[in-house]
């Protein structure tokens, strides 16, 4: 075991002693990270870089699971949560943020009429759906993409123990970019779908007219389109990936980059299905949890008034360039690829004769996090990063696709590995 990592090893250690995974969040897990070439505790963050518990130091393009997108710390959030740690976080009543910070949403995303606050974006994606079954006194929902951690949408999934199988039948599937696989769902249950739930673009581009077919399908089978901007919520632009796609759904749910990092998400939409929402049940003890509230209002007010996004764009832009070009140049078009919106880019590992995805990947980021790049496979673009972190992270890529190139040109990936390769998980895009 390297000696780089040995605080977070003995950490984990005993971690896993009272804590199933180690961890709260599958993501942040040995699932995803290769045991003896990775940190498993941060210990710190400030704008674009984070520390490790034995002291290394990160360029982070995880930013928490592209929670983060103006910067670790932000100077203007962290302002804001102090003012309001003033007065308090939570009360016996609602407290007037809750409007502030729901006109602000309705002001900057385009379906938004109403508005409600929940914490994570799977109390956003599930209040969508409950709304959608509703409206339309309807059971099935058709999905495209990953929606969170709940019965409804992860029974549809591989990772389905634990849901009842009379939930997991309500879910279907459908193919991105695939219109006949969302006609046939339609006709094979007509009458019978609540609503459509999809992320708008994760790893690959829309066709041209994807989200208007989607739209003109959906209603004319009398269900609701709705958008799941968990990750596209500002961060592919200030109204969403709805915005910049120019198609508004009926409902859509909001979370991660909502307040920079602090728990809160939201569900917005059309004011007369969101009405329902006086007739549903959607409430708990910390949806008015004022702290992420402010935390919200600061971040959307920095969006407004400052280029993060444009600069997110243009830094994206760079890495996927860079990392393009550099594919061609170390011969590795049938090992990797790179795809997606520039704030939140994937590194796609291809199947191969001579190495696997997951050998491949296991290498990637054995040799990243080595030289202080906190990578999985998609660059999560934070305003924080600066060209000196585009530099180093030019600087891995120009060490690290070298040495996986020699690994397919000799068959030899696997031996590289300093640990256990990571074993092939369930894939939700
Ligand atoms: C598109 C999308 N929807 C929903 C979720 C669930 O959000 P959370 O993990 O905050 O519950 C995620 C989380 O990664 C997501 O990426």
């Amino acid at each position: 075991m390297s000696k780089r990592y040995e605080k977070s090893e003995a950490l984990l250690d005993l971690t896993l002693k009272s804590i199933p995974l180690g961890t709260q969040t599958f993501s942040k897990s040995t699932t995803q990270f290769p045991r003896g070439v990775s940190p498993y505790f941060i210990q710190k963050g400030k704008g674009s870089q984070v520390w490790d518990v034995d002291g290394n130091q990160y360029t982070d393009f995880i930013n928490s699971l592209a929670a983060i997108t103006l910067g670790y710390n932000d100077p203007d959030v962290d302002a804001a949560v102090k003012a309001q740690m003033e007065d308090g976080v939570i009360f016996s009543l609602a407290h007037p943020i809750e409007r502030i910070v729901a006109e602000k949403l309705i002001e900057m995303v385009p379906c938004a009429e109403k508005v409600r606050f929940g914490k994570n974006g799977s109390d956003a994606t599930a209040g969508c759906v409950r709304l959608a079954r509703a409206f339309t006194g309807r059971d099935r929902i058709a999905v495209c993409g990953y929606h969170g951690w709940q019965d409804w949408y992860i029974g549809s999934t591989a990772r389905n123990r634990g849901v009842p199988k009379a939930t997991r039948e309500l879910t279907h599937p459908f193919q991105y970019n695939k219109i006949e696989t969302l006609d046939e769902l339609f006709r094979k249950h007509p009458g019978e779908f609540a609503g459509v739930i999809m992320e708008a673009k994760n790893s690959v581009d829309p066709i041209p007219g994807w989200h208007e077919s989607v739209k003109e399908l959906t209603h004319k089978h009398g269900a609701l389109l709705i958008f799941d901007e968990t990750i596209t919520g500002f961060r592919y632009a200030n109204g969403g990936a709805q915005e910049l796609f120019g198609v508004t759904p009926d409902l859509a749910s909001f979370g991660k980059g909502l307040a920079n990092g602090y728990p809160v998400s939201a569900v917005v939409g059309r004011g007369d299905v969101m009405k329902l929402m006086e007739e549903i049940f959607f409430s708990f003890t910390f949806g008015g949890e004022t702290l992420s509230l402010a935390a919200a209002g600061a971040t959307l007010e920095k969006l407004r008034t400052k280029p993060v996004i444009k600069t997110m764009r243009e830094n994206g832009e760079r890495v996927k360039k860079l990392v393009a070009e550099r594919i061609q140049r170390y011969d590795l078009g049938e090992t990797l690829s790179i795809s997606g919106d520039p704030t939140w880019s994937f590194v796609n590992f291809l199947e191969h004769p001579k190495t696997s995805p997951w050998i491949t990947k296991t290498l990637f980021l054995q040799e990243m996090l080595a030289r202080g790049i906190m990578i999985l496979t998609t660059h999560n673009m934070s305003y924080a990063h600066t060209d000196a972190d585009i530099d180093g992270l030019t600087n891995a890529y120009d060490e690290v696709l070298p040495m996986i190139s020699e690994g397919v040109r000799t068959g030899t990936v696997e031996k590289m590995l300093k640990c256990k390769p990571l074993e092939p998980l369930f894939k939700l895009r």
